[in-house]
C-alpha cells in the first residue's frame, strides 16, 4: 500500500509531533484539531520547533520550508477524506476516541488504515469499535516526536499482517525505529515507566527527598536525561493520570494506582508544562 496522504487526529503535544516528522518525511500531512485556538498552538508548536531546529544548525531552511508546505491544519473531519492512513492522538479517553472513530469514519475511505497513538489503551477495544477492526492498529511514539527513535507498533486480535506491516514501514519512513509490542496496557514501555513515575510521586509523598533532589539523584546518579518529576511535567501530568488510571483497571496492582497526589494536581488545573504549573512552574 502505498501511503501519500497522512490524517493527524489532535494537534496537541504528540499530534503536532507527528505531524511535524510525516511532513517532514514527504507525505502530505492534515492535522485535525476541535477548534481553531486549538489548532493555531498546535502549528505554533511545530513551527516554533521547526524555527529553533534552523536556529541550532540541525534543520535546513529547505526542510523548514518543505515540511510547513506539507502540511495543513483543519478543524473540518470532512478534509480527512482522501488520506490513506489516519493517526489519532487525541486525550487518553476510551469514550472520547470512540466518538471521533464514529464520526471519522463517516468520511475517511473505507480501505484507510486507521491507527492510534493511544499510550495505554487496550488495541483491540478501540479496534473494535471501529467498521475496519483488521485496518486498524496501534502506533505509539515518544514525546518529543520528532527527538525521539522509538515507534511501538501494537497489533490487535484481529489487525491484519498487512496492516502491521504497514505501520511498520511507515513508521520507518519518517526516521523512527518501529518494535512490535504486545496489545497490553502500556505496551513495552509504559509498562516499565509508568511505575516508575507513579513511585517517584509516592515516595516523595511519603519524605522521600526534595522534588529536585530525587530528580537530580535520577539524572547525576543513573544519567536519566530528565529526572521524573521533570518526565512527569513533560508528558502531562493529566496524561499520566488517565494512563495510570486505565492500567490500574486492567492490571488491579497498586503499582499502578495513580497517586493521591497526581490526582489533586491533575483536579486543580496542574497539567505540567503545558498548563505552566505542575511539579515546577514554568
Ligand atoms: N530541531 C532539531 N533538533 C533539535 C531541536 C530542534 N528544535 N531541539 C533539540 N534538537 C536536538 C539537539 O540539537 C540535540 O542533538 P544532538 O544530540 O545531535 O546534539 C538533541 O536534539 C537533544 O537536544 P538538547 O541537547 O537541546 O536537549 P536535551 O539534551 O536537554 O534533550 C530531550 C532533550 C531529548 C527531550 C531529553 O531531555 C530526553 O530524552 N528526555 C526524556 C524524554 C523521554 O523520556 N520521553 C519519553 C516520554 S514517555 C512517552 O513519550 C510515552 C507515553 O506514552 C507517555
Ligand atoms: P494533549 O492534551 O497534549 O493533546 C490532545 C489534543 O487532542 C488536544 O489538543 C485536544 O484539543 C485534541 N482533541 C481532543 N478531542 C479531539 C477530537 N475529537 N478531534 C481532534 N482533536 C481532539 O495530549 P497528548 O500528550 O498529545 O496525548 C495525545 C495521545 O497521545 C493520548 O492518547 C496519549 O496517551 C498519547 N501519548 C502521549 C504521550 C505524552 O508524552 N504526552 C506520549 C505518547 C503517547
Amino acid at each position: 500500500m502505498a501511503i501519500k496522504t497522512v490524517g493527524v487526529l489532535g494537534c496537541g503535544l504528540m499530534g503536532s509531533g507527528i505531524a511535524q516528522v510525516s511532513a517532514a518525511a514527504g507525505y502530505k500531512t492534515i492535522v485535525r484539531e476541535v477548534n481553531d485556538a486549538a489548532l493555531q498552538a498546535g502549528l505554533s508548536r511545530i513551527k516554533k520547533f521547526l524555527a529553533d531546529g534552523v536556529a541550532k544548525g540541525k534543520v535546513t531552511d529547505e526542510a523548514q520550508a518543505k515540511t510547513l508546505a506539507n502540511l495543513t491544519g483543519t478543524t473540518n473531519p470532512a478534509d480527512l477524506k482522501e488520506c490513506d492512513i489516519v493517526i489519532e492522538a487525541i486525550v487518553e479517553n476510551l469514550d472520547e476516541k470512540r466518538a471521533l472513530y464514529e464520526a471519522i469514519e463517516a468520511v475517511i475511505r473505507p480501505d484507510a488504515i486507521l491507527a492510534s497513538n493511544t499510550s495505554s489503551l487496550c488495541i483491540t477495544e478501540l479496534a473494535a469499535t471501529t467498521k475496519r477492526p483488521d485496518r486498524f492498529g496501534g502506533i505509539h511514539f515518544f514525546n518529543p516526536v520528532p527527538l525521539m527513535k522509538l515507534v511501538e507498533v501494537i497489533r490487535s486480535l484481529t489487525t491484519s499482517e498487512q496492516t502491521a506491516e504497514v505501520l511498520k514501514a511507515f513508521a520507518t519512513s519518517l526516521g523512527k525505529e518501529p518494535i512490535s509490542a504486545p496489545d497490553r496496557p502500556g505496551f513495552i514501555v509504559n509498562r516499565l515507566l509508568v511505575p516508575y513515575l507513579l513511585d517517584a510521586i509516592r515516595e516523595y509523598e511519603r519524605g522521600l527527598g526534595t522534588i529536585e533532589d530525587i530528580d537530580n539523584g535520577m539524572k547525576l546518579g543513573c544519567g536519566h536525561p530528565m529526572g521524573p518529576f521533570t518526565l512527569l511535567d513533560f508528558v502531562g501530568l493529566d496524561t499520566t493520570y488517565y494512563i495510570a488510571n486505565i492500567m490500574f483497571d486492567e492490571f488491579k496492582e497498586e503499582r499502578f494506582a495513580p497517586p493521591p497526589l497526581l490526582k489533586r494536581m491533575v483536579l486543580a488545573g496542574y497539567h505540567g508544562r503545558k498548563t505552566k504549573r505542575g511539579f515546577y512552574t514554568y
